[in-house]
């Protein structure tokens, strides 16, 4: 990532020494790269130019408050999948007209509070969400604006654990009986349709899969549109990949081309489109920066020991992620590196964060996991009671503490012992 680049034989984030940052600050440390999200929401904000485009950060995937903040300032909307997301938005001032609410289990306070909030629409999943929403609105005196997620049954050609939009998955009402639940919807006072969405998946490299979405969801409008249903929008969710060692991705304006030609050959341009990016807009703006503590040789393998651990980053573990490893400060040893896996001090096997990578290591090295902007701290948690990473803004020369590392008694100062 060009954000993080060698100077003077030293890993920099733009123009602060990591060794520095891990010095003042410790490890394990997230640290993210201002202008790298600057820079990947360029590629959006450029691929809409001139077109009804409205992006919603998929902010699952870092909800920092200084993340989300920029992308406010950069226009950006939110997609948002739980009260605690909508609280995170509406805490940095973020515009709820800008906000859909996407998620397969939408609780009844959720949809309360998204709907005082005013949010721009729910992305409904299944009928039983739809009639519990009907319901709440009707309580609340408002009008809920609904779209349908419609699962389209294409393959994303990605991780199974992150592919959403095959028949088998949990995602989605199944488009073959989308124009029934359509008309089920329009049936109801309290909600308003609006629009239809999709998220087939994640860490898609090809724009095949979107085109195949994207001819079912064309298709299912133009159904709609012959029984009377005329739709504002179309949302086709997140999933653009990241480069993390040899990927290369489809961009967004690979994307938005491809959909605005539909559009056009479909007469559908009247459409709003939704997109709801979350790892491309962050993923490549972030590294974890660990310590190395111990070095072990055994007879079968070689072990470095590092002071980061799965519950920083669950990535590799969960889904066998491989996520690039760089000594902050590479010694140009003579004698070819031995293979390490790099892995925590929790105590499972499973906690690893590479593995057999060609490293020339001592301990008290600093190691910079890299591509950790998107999914790593958000999915972070205190497993054997370790406290959660510090998180640094780079801008510039500058660094800024944006979450600080977490205290040993934030662990346990809100529990309690019985009393008899
Ligand atoms: N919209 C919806 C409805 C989603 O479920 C997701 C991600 C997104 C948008 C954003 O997708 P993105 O642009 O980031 O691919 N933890 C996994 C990824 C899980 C993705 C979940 N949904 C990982 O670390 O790879």
């Amino acid at each position: 990532a060009p954000h993080f680049q060698f100077q003077d034989g030293v890993l920099h984030a733009e123009d602060v020494a990591l060794e520095q940052l891990a010095q003042e600050h410790g490890t394990p440390l997230y640290v993210y790269s201002r202008q790298a999200l600057r820079d990947a929401w360029e590629a959006y904000r450029i691929a809409s130019e001139g077109r009804d485009v409205l992006i919603c950060y998929g902010m699952k995937a870092n909800s920092n408050l200084a993340v989300l903040d920029e992308f406010r300032k950069l226009g950006s909307g939110f997609d948002i999948v739980s009260g605690g997301e909508l609280a995170r938005v509406l805490a940095i001032g973020g515009d709820p007209s800008r906000i859909v609410f996407s998620g397969v289990g939408k609780q009844v306070w959720e949809m309360q509070a998204a709907l005082n909030a005013g949010v721009k629409c729910f992305n409904v999943e299944s009928e039983a969400e739809l009639l519990r929403l009907a319901e709440v609105a009707d309580q609340c005196g408002k009008v809920a604006p609904v779209s349908l997620r419609v699962n389209p049954d294409v393959d994303a050609h990605t991780h199974p654990y992150i592919s959403t939009g095959l028949k088998e998955n949990k995602f989605g009402i199944a488009i073959e009986n989308a124009l029934t639940v359509y008309q089920r919807a329009m049936s109801f006072p309290s909600l308003r349709v609006v629009g239809v969405d999709c998220h087939i998946g994640s860490q898609i490299t090809e724009v095949s899969p979107y085109l195949d979405a994207l001819d079912k969801l064309i298709a299912l409008i133009k159904q709609l549109a012959a029984h009377g249903i005329q739709l504002k929008h179309m949302d086709l969710g997140g999933g653009i990949g990241i480069r993390y060692t040899d990927e290369t991705p489809l961009t967004p304006k690979q994307l938005l081309d491809e959909v605005f030609l539909a559009l056009q050959a479909h007469e559908l341009t009247h459409l709003q489109i939704v997109l709801e990016p979350g790892r491309s807009l962050v993923g490549n703006a972030g590294v974890l920066l660990t310590r190395v503590e111990y070095l072990k040789h055994t007879e079968a393998r070689n072990f470095a020991i590092v002071d980061a651990a799965m519950n920083d980053l669950i990535r590799p573990t969960l889904y066998d992620a491989w996520h690039s490893v760089e000594p902050v400060t590479p010694r140009s040893g003579g004698q070819p590196a031995p293979s390490y896996d790099i892995v925590g001090p929790i105590c499972e096997s499973g906690d690893w964060l590479a593995k057999d990578r060609q490293l020339d290591l001592q301990h008290g090295d600093l190691l910079a996991i890299m591509s950790a902007g998107a999914y790593a701290f958000t999915m972070s948690s205190q497993y054997n009671s370790r406290p959660r990473a510090a998180e640094v803004m780079v801008d510039g020369a500058k660094a800024t503490v944006v979450r600080p590392r977490e205290a040993l008694d934030s662990l346990f100062d809100t529990e309690s012992v019985l009393t008899d």
